[in-house]
């Protein structure tokens, strides 16, 4: 059997965090936590949570840390994560939030924060061309529609684009990836644990790059130990 795994995926907006979590959840046989989805959840069945999160996320802006960590606590705090693991998606974004994980975590630790390093004018033309199923958050684009007619190919939702796609959301939300985000790298660097891997090319050859690089570094470890 596949050993679970304790994993963080830092990257620009549209570095392709959700597409390859979801695929390397499959393959470590752990959740997939995106802290995103969490909120698009929520705003879409209009709960307490829901209503405290849409303003920033239309905005482009970051749910206050008290917010996420909340969120992020009470979700790793479930067995399927204290068995095997998980893989987090878009958290942690701020040092305040990496401290925080820290805390939540201990006394185990993190594997490894994989960054998914991708060219700004590539992202940038990746979230123009993104629609999104506004039913179960399934990623398509311009390029890859869905079979029919804007709908759906797996829950027959309506499939629209993202209300934080538009030019000034994400001009906000890839500022305040370089402002609060981006330092995390350092921060992950200087405690051993940060594996950055080229994000471009087909997502087949994304996947193939991450799980090399990802088991190449885990049995360092386990021979670290
Ligand atoms: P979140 O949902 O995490 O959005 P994001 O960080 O803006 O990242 P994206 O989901 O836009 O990009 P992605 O890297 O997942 O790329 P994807 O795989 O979709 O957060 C949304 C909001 O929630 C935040 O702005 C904030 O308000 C709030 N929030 C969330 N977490 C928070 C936190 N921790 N603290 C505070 N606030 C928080 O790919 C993008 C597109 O490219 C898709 O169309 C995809 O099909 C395509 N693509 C992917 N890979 C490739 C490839 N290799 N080649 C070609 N196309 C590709
Ligand atoms: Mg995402």
């Amino acid at each position: 059997m596949v050993p679970g795994i304790r994993l963080i995926v830092l990257g620009k907006q549209g570095a392709g965090k959700g597409t390859q979590c979801s695929r390397l959840s499959h393959h470590y046989v752990v959740p997939h936590i995106s802290t995103g989805d969490i909120f698009r959840a929520a705003t879409r069945s209009g709960s307490e949570l829901g209503r405290k999160a849409k303003e920033y996320l239309e905005a482009g802006e970051l749910v206050p840390d008290d917010i996420v960590l909340g969120v992020v606590a009470e979700r790793l705090a479930q067995d399927d994560t204290r068995v095997r693991g998980f893989v987090l998606d878009g958290f942690p974004r701020t040092a305040a939030q990496a401290q925080g994980l820290q805390e939540i975590l201990a006394p185990e630790t993190l594997d490894l924060a994989v960054e998914l390093a991708v060219p700004t004018e590539v992202v940038l033309h990746r979230l123009a061309s993104r629609r999104t199923c506004s039913a179960c958050g399934a990623n398509y684009s311009t390029e890859r529609p869905p079979s029919v007619n804007w709908t759906c190919d797996i829950c027959g939702g309506e499939v629209v684009q993202r209300a934080d796609d538009t030019v000034a959301a994400i001009r906000r939300r890839l500022a305040l990836y370089e402002e609060e985000t981006a330092p995390l790298i350092d921060w992950y660097m200087e405690r051993d644990k940060l594996l950055s891997v080229n994000g471009t090319g087909h997502p087949d050859e994304v996947m193939e790059r991450l799980v090399r690089a990802i088991d190449h570094r885990r049995q360092l470890q386990l021979a670290a130990r």
